[in-house]
């Protein structure tokens, strides 16, 4: 097979950024995806209904003429996220959820819940209104090994928070483990998971590949290869509850390129191409519309898409870098090639 044709597919947890740097990336994820789940992750955070409206607008207002891309908006919670901020946000029709950042624990989370007790409230009320709860999910404690953080959150934080609220909806967002979709496989109704590209095309060897790859560096960092095989299994198995998520998060070049570098992958320019080329060499292309186009939709209780797009088994080679505001970003596989091309 040479070409496919999906329903359009929807990417369920990005980042954009803001001002020139948003102009410059959101053009990619208006080419290939229907809608995107928007990380509320700005410096300072979307951290109410308001502040998420004039996001939203700023995002409409960046998108290339004619494009019918619509951002699903969500807001940062904080220790001091007020209740009513839930029935606000579920009201507005354009808010999809809340994100949960650890304090710490990834790039902008400063602000983060630092303890759940503080936001019990919140939580009561989210799942009292249905609305979805994104979870960054690594702990933050310094002594735990970066590479089993996530495997710790599982057992410290997310078991005992589905238990305590047992209809919350929660996507446990871009897993890197074997343990992780172990534990979703598990779970309850109403918990689900995204995969990122680089957590199914990588392992943690490719971050020191003839030396240091910041370009390679995200958090959850790069895990080992049964992790990423495990990943495999689970996006291509048809499970439902696995769905796209790219976590595209661009920095620029000279913020990665440092003595500490940012966190963040880059892969708007190539997503929905470069989940085919997984799926294309696991033999299951048959599977990926479901994973990209049905199962995030039903998840977040939204109409599928109705359009559809076409991909080409036809490689390209990425440029070494695309303009990124005044700045510039360094894509994923920039100066290789992708096996697969959006017609
Ligand atoms: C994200 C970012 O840069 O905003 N970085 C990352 O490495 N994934 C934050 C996040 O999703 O954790
Ligand atoms: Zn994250
Ligand atoms: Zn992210």
């Amino acid at each position: 097979m040479t070409t496919l044709s999906l329903l359009r597919p929807d990417d369920w947890h990005l980042h954009v950024r803001d001002g020139a740097s948003l102009a410059s990336v959101i053009g990619f994820t208006a080419a290939r995806f229907g809608r995107a789940i928007i990380m509320p992750n700005l410096k300072p955070p979307v951290t109410t209904t308001d502040l998420a409206a004039a996001y939203r607008q700023r995002i409409l207002s960046a998108l290339p003429a004619g494009s019918r891309f619509q951002p699903l908006m969500t807001l940062y919670l904080t220790n001091s996220t007020d209740p009513a901020e839930v029935d606000r946000a579920a009201d507005s029709g354009f808010v999809h959820g809340f994100k949960l950042y650890p304090a710490g624990a990834t790039t902008h989370s400063d602000a983060g819940v630092t303890d759940l007790n503080r936001i019990d409230a919140v939580l009561e009320r989210m799942s009292e209104r249905g609305m979805v709860l994104q979870v960054h999910g690594e702990v933050t404690d310094a002594h735990v090994d970066i590479f089993d953080r996530e495997a710790r959150f599982i057992d410290q934080v997310l078991v005992p928070l589905s238990q305590m609220y047992p209809k919350l909806r929660i996507v446990f967002e871009h897993i890197t483990t074997r343990q992780a979709v172990e534990f979703v496989r598990s779970a309850r109704a109403g918990i689900a998971a995204t995969i990122t590209p680089q957590h199914l095309l990588l392992n943690r060897t490719a971050l020191f590949a003839g030396g240091i790859r910041p370009h390679l560096y995200c958090l959850p960092v790069l895990k080992t290869e049964p992790d990423r095989v495990a990943l495999v299994e689970a996006a291509i198995s048809g499970d439902p509850r696995f769905f796209l998520g790219t976590d595209s998060a661009p920095h620029a070049r000279h913020t990665k390129e440092a003595a500490c570098g940012c966190a963040g992958i880059f892969s708007a320019h190539a997503a929905i191409e470069l989940y085919a080329e997984v799926f294309d060499a696991a033999g299951a292309l048959d599977r990926l519309e479901g994973f990209a186009s049905h199962f995030g939709a039903d998840f977040y209780q939204l109409p599928r898409n109705t359009d559809r797009i076409t991909l080409v088994r036809e490689p390209w080679t990425v440029p070494g870098h695309y303009p990124f505001g005044t700045h510039e970003i360094v894509p994923f596989r920039a100066g290789k090639t992708v096996a697969w091309r959006i017609a």
